[in-house]
């Protein structure tokens, strides 16, 4: 094996940061499927050749690990949860948060994610006009996310306290995620101090609301799970052993962290897209109306949606929200041709990958008919989703052990939020708008999507 692949000379972190997805796709067009570069220091193989993304996530995937992984923002707030942790403690708690994405388990939030975009529909939307959409869905994201963690059961004043302290430590989260340069969370700045103190306005909170259900649930367990909370402490290992309170704590606010901003985005992407095609938006709420008529939509009625769930399956493909999936070499590994020393941080790209032009056809363009076949036959979306994907070169939620245990939720969230909104509004995009461009920052996230809403 030959050591790192090729790559530019010289640090390319403010190149990255000026303009990211050009900057990928250029680096990939000159250097190839994996591509060295340093940014800010950092010894990076960005990944973009289906064959070592498959190696790096599935076949290899006890090579690549998440510790250690540069660019994470966020332990203060999600603490060593599924998301960051590895080896056994992430084995077990995987197994332990297993059932509560079963598919049976996120039908039971449908009622919740219907419930919330109405709320967001009849509210701020109900004149119509222009709507800055993506800060819309980030606001009801947050709602679904928060009435499936906790359930919509809690006193008032729980409720509020739980919901005022998680808008607070978003806020933080956000402002960090979204800086180029981020403050490690050590340092003692002011703004440190300010978000360590809405932590711990969180971790009261939070630990308030497990003690309260955990004791409920002690005197009257209940017949089914209520919440995603319900469901893990409900969760017991082959030992019979459950998750500890802080395990609980920290999994529920990954959770949060991974389900909540990724989500928004999508929607936001998907919404822009529709508005800048309006004859895809036209076909999908025909097929809206036509399956559901003024039902409100549901776990039941939503695998109806065929064009629809390949709308936002098309949306991932063009805008996927984690653009770069990070892992780090556990030690010396061989990767393909390349051997990288123990250490190296390597970024799988999505974005690359699905817009390889040996695996797409006008990879670039907005067509959702090209899931069409796909649906069909494999009897929708979650079956379309495993391994890398129809045509090895697809993996919007990643691939292999570590794939997105949210994969069900958000894609049922991303269809019943779409399908209630085309119900009601048509989207058209602001008079000479363009397509909104991109902000990559450890998400893909959209710099601003301000579209007109029409009541239909
Ligand atoms: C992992 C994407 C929604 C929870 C991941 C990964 C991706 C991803 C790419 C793998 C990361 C890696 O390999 O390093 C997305 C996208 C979403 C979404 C694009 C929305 C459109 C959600 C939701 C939840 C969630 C709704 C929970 C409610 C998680 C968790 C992990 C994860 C806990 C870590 C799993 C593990 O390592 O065992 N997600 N996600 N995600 N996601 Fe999602």
């Amino acid at each position: 094996p030959a050591g790192f692949p090729p790559g530019p000379r010289g640090d390319v972190a403010v190149e990255l940061l000026r303009n990211p997805l050009a900057f990928l796709e250029d680096a990939a067009a000159r250097h190839g499927g994996a591509v060295a570069l340093v940014l800010g220091g950092e010894r990076v193989v960005l990944v973009s050749d289906p064959g070592l993304a498959q190696a790096v996530l599935i076949d290899q995937a006890a090579d690549f690990v998440k510790e250690g992984t540069a660019f994470f923002p966020g332990t203060a707030l999600a603490g060593q949860g599924l998301l960051v942790s590895d080896g056994d403690t992430w084995r077990r708690q995987r197994q332990l948060a297993n059932p509560a994405f079963r598919r049976s388990a996120v039908a039971s939030y449908a009622a919740a994610m219907a419930g919330e975009t109405r709320s967001l529909l009849e509210g701020p939307w109900a004149g119509g006009g222009a709507r800055p959409v993506y800060a819309d869905f980030n606001t009801l994201t947050l709602d679904i996310t928060t009435a499936a963690l906790f359930g919509t059961g809690l006193p008032r004043d729980q409720a509020t306290e739980v919901t005022g302290a998680i808008r607070t430590a978003f806020e933080f989260f956000s402002e960090r995620a979204a800086s180029g340069f981020v403050v490690p969370e050590w340092l003692p700045t002011p703004g440190n101090a300010a978000y360590a103190a809405a932590v711990t306005r969180l971790d009261a909170a939070v630990y308030g609301v497990i003690d309260r259900r955990a004791a409920e649930l002690a005197a009257a367990p209940a017949q089914a799970p209520q919440s995603l909370l319900d469901a893990l402490l409900g969760a017991r290992d082959e030992g019979g052993g459950r998750m500890a309170r802080r395990a609980l704590r920290n999994e529920l606010m990954t959770l949060l962290v991974a389900g909540q901003e990724t989500a928004a985005i999508a929607l936001a992407w998907a919404c822009a897209l529709l508005a800048h095609h309006p004859a895809a938006q036209a076909r999908a709420a025909a097929e809206v109306e036509a399956q559901l008529g003024g039902e409100r939509p549901s776990a039941a009625n939503a695998g109806s949606l065929r064009y629809l769930e390949a709308v936002v399956l098309e949306a991932l493909r063009l805008r996927p929200p984690a653009y770069l999936v990070g892992r780090c070499a556990a030690r010396d590994v061989n990767l393909g041709p390349y051997s990288l020393p123990a250490g190296t941080t390597v970024l799988v790209s999505p974005y690359l990958l699905h817009r390889d032009a040996a695996r797409w056809q006008a990879p670039a363009a907005f067509r959702p008919e090209r899931w069409a076949g796909v649906l069909a036959q494999r009897g929708g979306a979650a079956a379309a989703l495993h391994g890398l994907g129809p045509n090895g070169a697809y993996v919007p939620f990643g691939a292999g052990p570590r794939n997105c245990i949210g994969t069900g939720f958000a894609m049922l969230e991303a269809v019943v939020v779409l399908a209630s909104m085309l119900q009601r509004f048509r989207l058209s995009p602001l008079p000479g708008a363009a397509f909104p461009a991109a902000e990559p920052r450890i998400t893909l996230r959209p710099s601003a999507v301000e579209l007109i809403v029409d009541p239909r």
